[in-house]
């Protein structure tokens, strides 16, 4: 493909794959996965899972793209002329495009959530109806789809600008910031009284509560925390420049992913503990994120005072970023497959794709109000949206990714690319290998069976 970018930097290359992998998944799902499964035993059997699943199919996605220098579809297509690994990447389109529409509705009301916490809009409101504001919100019309269209327009103009003006630029600006305000959060939580009690919650490893749903659940999240599964580290991959060590990026991304993860934790808990609330009742994923959390910060920091103001204001607000970022990633999947594929302007293949998101993610935020009654298997159109990416999916594409990646693929391609032609050593060559060609495939199908509910009689 000519006259295609590359990200400038390894530096900008970092950034840009860490923030599609630091999500909502970092904040909403692990420390609560965390706390209930055992905390420092969950994070342990986590990493592992990182290392035996994770590492290894993060890096074949990079060398997939890296090699082919294209989008998920067309990397399938080069490398597999004429077979149907071709669809593997198809999916992979498909799935980004799917979490997309469902991710820009949450993107939405974390910035509605930043604008009330920063007009003080949550001094004085009682804890119980810390829900109804949250209802109100999601089954209004008006408003999420406003919050929608800001959000969507902001990922379309990082897109428009281009890779390295747009993704690369921005990431260098936002992941920075990211990390800083988690910092700041995490300091400013852990100097509140009674913190220790959250740490505690976080990080006692309490072997008795791990079970294989706990296993199952570690690697599920593995595997939506890093954006692994569906081709947009594939992609992101396709802009690397051919010195990017490959091994050593996907390290990074996944030890900023984890860090990111833990610090989520450190941020939620002591609050939690702070007010004496019970770690159980907190729910998990929007209604942690936007009914218990709003009142435990205003609680824990003083109703209405200027540090409750500022502290959960800078909580949505960090949540915004995480969310825009990996919505960047996705976005970039779908505009890079439907120009390079169909051959159009960067500038038209991202606006088709921007109004697609933006009508079915219209389609999925109206599904909590006036949509509601549109329902199969009793979710509404946001969960269908959800459930069918995140348990069917993902886990579909990734056991194919590390099939590919294990038995389809050229093992002197493999190791070429993995030593960028012999310049890197790389002793865990056939550890890799082993990993992608059996623990993979394996694990995740464990996973794909487990999220179709095929071991609830284990329970
Ligand atoms: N990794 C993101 C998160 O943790 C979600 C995501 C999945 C983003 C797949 C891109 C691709 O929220």
């Amino acid at each position: 493909m000519e006259n295609r970018e590359n990200f400038g930097t390894k530096l900008g290359a970092i950034l840009a794959a860490a923030g599609s992998a630091v999500g909502l998944g970092n904040v909403w799902r692990f420390p609560i996965e965390t706390g209930e499964n055992g905390g420092a035993a969950f994070i342990i059997i986590y990493i592992l899972c990182i290392i035996a699943l994770g590492l290894p199919i993060m890096i074949s996605e990079f060398l997939i793209g890296r090699h082919t220098h294209s989008n998920t579809a067309g990397a399938y297509r080069i490398l597999a002329n004429g077979t149907k690994w071709k669809w593997v990447g198809r999916l992979g389109v498909f799935t980004g495009w799917l979490i997309l529409c469902y991710y820009g509705v949450v993107g939405g009301w974390t910035l509605h959530y930043t604008a009330l916490s920063a007009t003080n809009a949550f001094k004085g409101v009682p804890a119980s109806q810390f829900g109804d504001i949250f209802n109100n919100l999601v089954s209004d019309p008006c408003v999420p789809a406003l919050w929608l269209l800001l959000f969507t327009a902001i990922t379309h103009y990082v897109i428009t600008q281009g890779v390295q003006s747009g993704i690369e630029k921005f990431s260098k600006i936002m992941m920075p910031t990211l990390f800083i305000i988690t910092i700041m959060l995490t300091v400013c939580s852990l100097m509140l009284p009674g913190a220790s009690e959250g740490v505690r919650f976080l990080l006692m490893p309490d072997w008795s509560k791990v079970t294989s749903t706990t296993i199952l659940e570690a690697m599920g999240q593995a595997f939506f925390s890093l954006s692994l599964g569906m081709g947009c580290l594939c992609n992101y991959a396709s802009y690397f420049e051919p010195s990017t060590p490959l091994a050593k990026t996907a390290l990074n991304v996944s030890v900023i992913d984890t860090v990111i993860a833990i610090m989520a934790g450190f941020i939620i808990f002591p609050s939690v503990f702070n007010i004496g609330m019970d770690p159980n009742e907190v729910g998990a994923g929007a209604s942690l994120t936007f009914v218990s959390l709003p009142n435990v910060f205003q609680q824990a920091f003083g109703d209405g005072s200027i540090l409750a103001v500022i502290f959960s204001t800078l909580f949505y607000f960090l949540l915004f970023v995480a969310a825009l970022t990996s919505a960047i990633s996705l976005h970039e999947v779908a505009t890079a497959y439907i120009t390079e594929e169909f051959n159009m302007p960067r500038k038209k293949g991202a606006t088709i794709i921007t109004c697609s998101i933006f009508v079915f993610g219209l389609l999925c935020s109206l599904s909590f109000g006036p949509l509601s009654g549109i329902t199969l298997f009793g979710r509404n159109i946001f969960s269908m949206f959800d459930d069918l990416s995140g348990m069917i999916l993902l886990p579909l594409g990734g056991m194919l990714i590390a099939i590919f990646a294990g038995w389809v693929l050229d093992r002197q391609l493999y190791r070429e690319e993995i030593t960028n032609s012999g310049e890197i050593r790389a002793p865990y060559f056939r550890l890799l290998i082993f990993a992608l060609r059996y623990v993979a495939p394996i694990a995740i199908g464990l996973v794909f069976l487990d999220q179709l509910g095929a071991f609830n009689f284990l329970k």
